[in-house]
């Protein structure tokens, strides 16, 4: 198996192939509007073509961005939320090892994604006695927990090394012209790169907001690109229907009352993959009273906690597995002389097939309780599959949206807690 590949036949005992047709046919008018930008918020669907357009030029600018400030720091801050930031984490948790952070220079943290004071305090502690750098991402430039995060980081690096030195460490992502970041940016100097206007946040890891963390993190990011590319003409040019597949299948399911949807993992490096994708689904489906609502867990952890709800809870979850196909390590389970917890039986197995037999018996006992099932499979864990799965997760995300009929690319709810917030807070009109 060398690409990513989605199985749908455990949903056919709970929708059958007719009812998918039917959505199917939806999510083709679906998709010729996304292609033909006739769809809701068609102002927004660069991110479309955006993995065949990317230049050399540009990804080797980001490369040398991220050469430049890595050789120049221990540690690098990413400051950004949401869209700003879901996507790099994604990336940087599922390709890093489980203790990388301990050792491989420099390490990429982040902050900015929530208001935490103890964080803060924690991560000023952390930095005092490093040489760091920031890589500030926001595409309006004004939202609050990033600005106060930069804040906070910018004048700890400027009292650090002096201000001269702090603009060489400071990289700014932000829109081409407008903002508070822009405006900053061009007053200090600061290395920027530009969020096209076209692409909304939560779609935006293929541009620099993604592309520039992962490769401050030593990560191959044309490889990832040319696996969204790769997908991309695999979807819009060659007629693949894996993500009209998926969107048609999610929204049979909801239209017979599943109106949860659970995306689960073997492997935790994933669980941010499934935050990513939480966002581009909740934030894209989730209007106007309607949409399926996202839900993750990493299992076999979480089947120790939310698996007996799974199993015999209220009947409107349907769940998506993310499989891995290959792991990176082989690695057995010890025999025991003394056998005491019985565990003979599997000595001599990978623990990988001992992972794997927990899936497929998982995905059983789920369909048998109730829980129509879906899989997506990854061959691996690379920069390629992860740039296929997130441009599958776009577009699927887009025909879903536009079978369900609501725009894929505002996102007016967001706006209402921060009006009552600033209120609260005095700020001035
Ligand atoms: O998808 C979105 O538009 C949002 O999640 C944004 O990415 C998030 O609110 C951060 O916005 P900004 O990049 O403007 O700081």
């Amino acid at each position: 198996m060398d690409r990513i590949q989605l199985d749908y036949t455990s949903v056919l005992p709970f929708a059958s192939e007719s009812e998918i047709a039917l959505q199917r046919a939806k999510g083709v008018e679906a998709l010729a509007s996304l292609i033909n930008g006739t769809a809701p918020g068609s102002d927004f669907l660069g991110w479309l073509r955006l993995p065949s357009q990317l230049t050399r030029e540009a990804l080797e600018r980001i490369d040398r961005c991220a050469g430049a400030l890595r050789q120049r720091v221990e540690v690098v801050v990413v400051v950004g939320i949401g869209g700003s930031y879901l996507g790099a984490k994604a990336v940087i948790e599922t390709l890093s090892g489980s203790f990388d952070s301990l050792q491989a220079p420099p390490r990429v943290l982040f902050a900015g994604h929530h208001l935490s004071e103890e964080y803060y305090v924690e991560l000023e502690r952390y930095l005092e006695h490093r040489s760091f750098g920031i890589c500030v991402i926001s595409k309006s430039g004004t939202t609050t927990e990033p600005a106060i995060a930069f804040r906070l980081l910018r004048e700890l690096l400027e009292r650090k090394v002096g201000r001269e030195e702090a603009r060489k460490r400071i990289v700014a992502i932000t829109d081409e012209r407008r903002g508070a970041l822009r405006l900053l940016s061009g007053q200090e100097g600061y290395d920027t790169f530009v969020i096209p206007d076209n692409v909304g946040g939560r779609y935006s890891v293929l541009t620099p907001v993604g592309l520039l963390p992962v490769a401050l993190a030593g990560f191959d990011i044309r490889a990832l690109v040319e696996g969204a590319a790769a997908m991309q003409a695999r979807s819009l040019e060659k007629g693949d229907p894996m993500a009209l597949d998926y969107a048609a299948t999610r929204n049979a399911l909801y239209r017979k009352g599943y109106t949860t949807e659970i995306t689960v993992n073997y492997n935790p490096r994933l669980h941010y993959v499934i935050e990513w994708w939480k966002q581009l689904y909740g934030e894209s489906e989730g209007k106007e009273h309607r949409g399926i609502f996202p839900a993750g867990a990493d299992f076999s952890t979480d089947l120790h906690s939310m698996g007996q709800y799974i199993q015999e809870g209220r009947r409107e979850l349907f769940e998506t597995v993310l499989s891995v196909d290959k792991t990176k390590y082989p690695l057995v389970v010890p025999s025991d002389d003394l056998n005491l917890d019985n565990l003979n039986f599997l000595a001599g197995k990978r623990i990988d097939e001992v992972n794997k037999m927990a899936e497929l018996g998982t995905r059983a006992a789920h369909v048998e309780g109730g829980v129509p099932n879906l899989q997506i499979l990854l061959p691996e864990l690379t920069e390629y599959h992860l740039g296929e799965l997130f441009y599958f997760y776009e577009l699927g995300c887009g025909i879903s949206a536009g079978i369900l009929g609501v725009n894929a690319f505002d996102q007016p709810g967001v706006e209402t807690y921060k009006k009552n917030m600033f209120a609260l807070l005095g700020k001035p009109l």
